[in-house]
């Protein structure tokens, strides 16, 4: 929230990228692990320190928050935040990283996801947020960090590893399905889907709770951007939310959103989602507890931009 301005500025030729299977090259040589590691810690520390200048940035490189073209030096990475929890994986093969960054104790809590696509040498040719806080799409830091924590992202044992195209295969279908129904998921067991304070692990831990149902109308997601690292099974995708948010006009391509899924064996483990809205709670969430639809937050049905009360 507090963006409120900034819509228009989200790019209208990226609904032509709807459903492009390959994620775009940032580095075709692509980069080592440690450049991305390096990167990400220096992002962590300048947001920290609120320092944006720690980030190296190659010149005239793209920063952007929510869709909005920005100068680095005056988003959220200005001022220090108190960082409870962050979580990187790294593109070696488009020389990319994404982080997920959680203050739930800072006065002004934030759950940021932020995608870097940096040159060999490590110079940060575009970065870019979804910027989360109240307001936003179910947003709760503290429960966020509570769910994010315990799961288990850690490294996946080299025979066990997939694709570069099963992870990001199974991570598109979930959102492809939003726009066909019928498309099938690969969810495995367990499964839960974290969507700002709803988690729907928490019923039983040991179910597959990702399956969601269908929205009003189907939705065609586009704008996608992908970091995929196959070392820990995990895909990051950027990309426009459409109907979700109902202070946009019905025919908007969508609000900046990000999801990060985990796949095992081809199939989705963990999903994360951050969502921002020009309107608080999407002008859809009724307040702390209403949620999506018919199963309400925690509901493993329940599909986001369902309106809680009808
Ligand atoms: C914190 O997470 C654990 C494990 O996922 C869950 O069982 C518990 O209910 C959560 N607590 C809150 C307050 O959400």
């Amino acid at each position: 929230m507090g963006r409120e301005n900034s819509r228009s500025a989200i790019s209208f030729c990226s609904i032509a990228l709807a459903g492009v299977a390959l994620a775009a090259s940032a580095s075709a040589a692509g980069c080592t692990r440690e450049t991305l590691t390096k990167l990400a810690d220096s992002y962590v520390k300048a947001q920290t320190e609120g320092k944006s200048s720690l980030v190296p940035l190659a010149r005239g490189a793209y920063y952007g928050e929510n869709d909005v073209a920005m100068d680095i030096a005056k988003g959220v990475l200005a001022g220090p935040l108190k960082i409870d929890f962050s979580r990187s994986f790294y593109d070696t093969t488009q020389c990319a990283a994404f982080t997920e960054v959680v203050a739930a104790t800072d006065p002004h809590p934030y759950v940021i996801h932020t995608r870097m696509e940096a040159s060999e040498g490590g110079q940060v040719t575009r970065m870019e947020s979804v910027v989360a806080d109240q307001g936003d799409w179910l947003f709760g830091a503290t429960e966020y960090l509570n769910f994010t924590k315990a799961e288990n992202w850690g490294e996946i044992s080299k025979d066990k590893r997939d694709t570069r195209a099963a992870i990001q295969a199974a991570a598109e279908a979930y959102i492809n399905n939003w726009g066909d129904p019928a498309l099938p998921v690969p969810h495995g067991t367990p499964c839960a889907r974290l969507e700002g304070r709803a988690y729907t692990g928490t019923r039983d831990p040991a179910a597959q709770a990702c399956t969601m149902g269908a929205f009003p109308r189907p939705l065609a997601t586009g704008h996608r951007r992908f970091v995929i690292d196959e070392t820990v099974g995990a895909v990051s995708i950027f990309h426009d939310f459409p109907f979700i948010d109902a202070g946009l006009p019905a025919d908007h391509p969508g609000t900046p959103a990000s999801q990060m899924f985990r796949v095992e064996g081809g199939k989705n483990r963990y999903i994360h989602e951050s969502t921002v809205c020009t309107t608080p709670g999407c002008g859809r969430a009724a307040g702390p507890g209403a949620g999506k639809g018919k199963g309400g937050p925690g509901g493993a049905n329940g599909a986001p931009g369902t309106p809680a009360k009808q």
